[in-house]
């Protein structure tokens, strides 16, 4: 049997810099949940059972929280070692280790956690803590250690000496430890200390005194540690994560022209040889394809693009879009939008919950929304599917091949039978057949002279 492991998340603290209503654990680096970004790490790794400790703004923290993560009630933030003993009813029987994380530590990898983990079986350390070196230690714990080097404890910002706070070896709040031995030190810990909190930290000097080994493992890149207090540091480290993803990105064949004006979320996925423009944002579960150009200033949340997709200056949510298609500039695909083959969509159009089939083209100005668009069919300037009366949403359907000519109204629920033709201008409130050409608009009238004859009448009733 494989060694197992459980990932504890702590995420119940208030967050009292960020001045928010919003738990600070669900404010957002590219698009993603700064938790979020965590559990992302952790799915990375094989862990038996992950627990989240919720506090502050539990109930929208759990909303958020994906089915296989349990979330644990911490009801009052007593301190990070009262936080990490919550689990302890739920690990009754558990001899294996935890991993231990903050839930605002956006940037952590799963490598640097597999490094800890390495470090942790080659030293047989009972615990393990994530620590860098700094200048500016200010803030971290610092990681005490004896004149023969070995870790004896960590002590805190406050409660340090002016010896002690010259130390620049952190504790980046990152552990694994053997949870039978860290569960027994939980209920040794008391709050004597400066801030009146159980500290996590204090279990170290209880391990080192019981005779076990704790040992750092060292980053010399502190970023990854690095937590969330306050909005300066979210834009901060959202700036980071911008150009580590670039990064990655262009190293896996993927032009970027300007990575600090590109935001690409964490479950994004993009293919190679594809271009993205400044002002780029692709965030959610959007998977783009080879060849692909997205930009300038476009916006692409849980969106799907095929190979050889041209998407300008334009918003997509919830859509996907077929190989060859062109998008934009100004067009907004909403949630349902399909685009088949090579479908062209010009500026100022609007398409929710409708599929557009090969070759269809609906080049300037239009809404489409619960239609059904057949193969090369032309929506001329200005046409409008009129789905909703005002109570219920209807359907239009638009045959292979038809043509709607421009500014016309197609009153759902309609169909258009293939190869059907609207006049411009028409408002369409009957099916048309196959092959039909439909005109529904008033007759033209045309008065011959008019003009001059009203200026005639205007001389003749001046006085
Ligand atoms: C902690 C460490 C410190 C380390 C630093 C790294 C302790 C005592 N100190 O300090 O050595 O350098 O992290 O960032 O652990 N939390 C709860 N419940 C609580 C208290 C905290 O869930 O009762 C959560 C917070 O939401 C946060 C995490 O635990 O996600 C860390 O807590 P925080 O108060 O930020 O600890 P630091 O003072 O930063
Ligand atoms: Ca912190």
């Amino acid at each position: 049997m494989s060694p197992s492991l459980v990932a504890i998340v702590m995420a119940a603290g208030k967050g009292t810099r960020m001045k928010s209503d919003l738990p600070k654990v669900l404010h957002e680096v590219a698009g993603e949940p700064l938790l979020g970004h965590v559990l992302l790490t952790l799915r990375q790794l094989e862990t038996d059972a992950i627990y989240v400790i919720v506090g502050h703004g539990a109930e929208q923290v759990r909303a958020f929280l994906p089915e296989n993560v349990t979330p644990v009630e911490q009801l009052e933030q007593l301190g990070t070692g009262h936080a990490v003993d919550q689990v302890t009813p739920f690990l009754d029987q558990y001899t294996g280790d935890v991993l231990i994380l903050s839930g605002d530590v956006p940037l952590l990898t799963a490598e640097t956690l597999r490094g800890m983990k390495q470090e942790h079986e080659a030293e047989r350390a009972v615990l393990t803590m994530l620590s860098t070196t700094l200048n500016e230690p200010t803030g971290y714990g610092r990681i005490v250690r004896d004149e023969t080097g070995r870790v004896t404890g960590v002590v805190e910002q406050k409660d340090a000496t002016p010896a002690q706070k010259a130390i620049t070896e952190c504790n980046l709040g990152t552990y694994l430890a053997s949870w039978p031995h860290l569960r027994d030190t939980l209920a040794k810990l008391t709050p004597n200390n400066a801030q009146g909190e159980y500290y996590l930290t204090d279990a170290i000097a209880h391990l080192v005194h019981g005779g076990h080994g704790v040992v750092s493992h060292c980053t010399s890149d502190a970023l990854e540690g690095e937590g969330v207090n306050t909005r300066a540091q979210l834009a901060k480290l959202q700036g980071i994560y911008q150009q580590r993803t670039a990064e990655f990105w262009m190293a896996a064949g993927v032009t970027i022209v300007n990575p600090h004006s590109t935001i690409i979320g964490p479950k994004v996925s993009l293919g190679v040889d594809t271009i993205l423009e400044p002002g780029t944002i692709l965030l959610g579960e959007t998977k783009v394809g080879e060849r692909c150009v997205i930009g300038a200033y476009s916006q692409l949340r849980d969106v799907t693009c095929d190979d050889d997709v041209h998407i300008l200056h334009s918003y997509l949510s919830q859509a996907t879009v077929g190989r060859g298609s062109h998008v934009g500039p100004y067009a907004h695909l909403r949630q349902g939008a399909q685009l088949g083959k090579k479908v062209r969509l010009g500026n100022f159009v609007e398409v929710k919950k409708s599929v557009l089939k090969d070759g269809a083209k609906a080049a300037h100005l239009a809404y489409l929304g619960d239609a059904e668009v057949g193969c090369n069919v032309n929506i001329g300037c200005g046409v409008i599917t009129v789905n909703y009366d005002g109570k219920k949403k209807s359907p239009t359907v638009i045959r292979d091949n038809a043509f709607v000519g421009s500014n016309s109204n197609l009153i759902a629920p309609v169909t258009i039978g293939e190869a059907g033709f609207v006049a411009a201008g028409s408002t369409i409130t009957q099916d048309v057949p196959a092959g039909a050409l439909a005109i529904g608009r008033g007759r033209q009238v045309t008065k011959e002279g008019w003009v001059a004859q009203r200026e005639e009448n205007a001389l003749a009733s001046s006085p």
